[in-house]
């Protein structure tokens, strides 16, 4: 079920809405028409209280001024390109500059921060479509692309996440979900006890710009090692040059799944609550981010107080800077050819 509310408060008519969506066993999410973010997801613990498990802001100033990147719906490109340029055919595109020469989560005017149109597509399986136009050269890119999200939550617990993307040139399409999760609950302790496991025999290596240096490394022996179970905090704070870059953890992982959406690539549980997190995608990459610099106190859900590691962003993507990177999967969307991509967060409780 599907349930509609203005989320505009101190704005002005801007048509901003809160949406509900709720499933049979009383799990529900709230999405926005406000950068297709993502505000809530309340599942049951193991003493059957219901937990926020996504920080988020209470109001709409919150997403406006987001510079955590809370909940979003990061476009048209997640995470980093260097010196904010690439180069498609024999064409050079420029990219906004918005961390030191690079570009990070596709520059100032990301799509999280623009009002989508709003589908719902089905009232009874709660599941809502958010479009997006964006015209050739818009943050730089080239390509008229329609781009559309949609969020489903099912009966089973799962939120899933579709992207649908259709451009007439070819262009970089590379979009993710920044939410922070905390199965402890979004206004309780850091997510350092979480128990994580991370399908991944490699991970890309960073340079001091937390850029890629090109270099695909073992996981083995190293704090990235989450191939058995251990907790978040357990190498978060080992002398490691890589750790130390990221003051923790912020990495893309190389996933073994081979972009099949039926073999999970991450699951986190929660010793306090129980709450376990499984997430599978088609996307070849995953940016592990602990949280490392979380430090926003303004209109956060229950005033809740977001410090370093109140959250873990699991952002399946293509690899950073993966448009100038020859060995890394290209990004690249060809031409009046619709793209498809999908991750999936499945709840339960251990
Ligand atoms: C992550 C990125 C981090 C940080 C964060 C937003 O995706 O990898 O370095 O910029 O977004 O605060």
């Amino acid at each position: 079920m599907i349930y509609k509310e203005d989320f505009s408060h101190s704005q002005n008519n801007e048509n901003i809405y809160l949406y509900t969506l709720r499933n049979k066993n009383n799990m529900s999410i709230k999405v926005s028409n406000f950068g297709a973010s993502l505000v809530s997801v309340t599942v049951m613990d193991k003493d059957k209280n219901f937990v926020d498990v996504v920080l988020g802001y209470n109001a709409v100033d919150g997403y406006k001024d987001n510079d955590a990147y809370i909940g979003s719906t990061i476009g048209r490109n997640s995470n980093r390109v260097s010196k904010a340029q690439f180069k498609i055919g024999d064409t050079m595109y420029q990219l906004d500059r918005n961390e030191q020469d690079n570009n990070l989560h596709s520059g100032f005017n990301g799509y999280h921060q623009r009002l989508w149109k709003t589908t719902v597509e089905n009232r009874e399986d709660s599941k809502i479509t958010f479009n997006l136009f964006s015209k050739h050269l818009d943050q730089g890119f080239p390509g008229n692309l329609n781009v559309s999200v949609t969020y489903t939550l099912t009966d089973d617990n799962k939120i899933k996440i579709d992207y649908k993307a259709l451009s007439d040139q070819d262009t970089v399409f590379n979009m993710t979900n920044h939410s922070y999760f905390n199965l402890n609950g979004h206004n309780q302790e850091d997510i350092l006890n979480h128990l994580l496991w991370i399908n991944a025999d490699f991970y890309t290596l960073i340079n001091n710009e937390s850029l890629p240096t090109g270099s695909i490394e073992k996981v083995d022996k190293t704090p990235f090692d989450f191939r058995v179970t251990k907790s978040i905090g357990k190498d978060i704070f080992s002398d490691f040059k890589q750790i130390n870059i990221a003051k923790g953890y912020d990495h893309n992982f190389v996933l073994n799944n081979k972009k099949d959406l039926s073999k999970k690539i991450v699951s986190v549980i929660s010793p306090k609550t129980n709450i376990k997190l499984d997430v599978y995608t088609t996307m070849p990459g995953v940016q592990i981010y602990s949280g490392n610099f979380l430090s926003g106190n303004k209109f956060n859900k229950d005033n809740a107080i977001y410090k370093k590691y109140r959250g873990l962003a699991i952002e399946t993507q293509h690899f950073p800077d993966a448009i100038n990177q020859s060995n890394f999967e290209s990004p690249i969307i060809k031409a009046n050819k619709t793209f498809k991509s999908s991750t999936i967060y499945k709840f339960s409780i251990v």
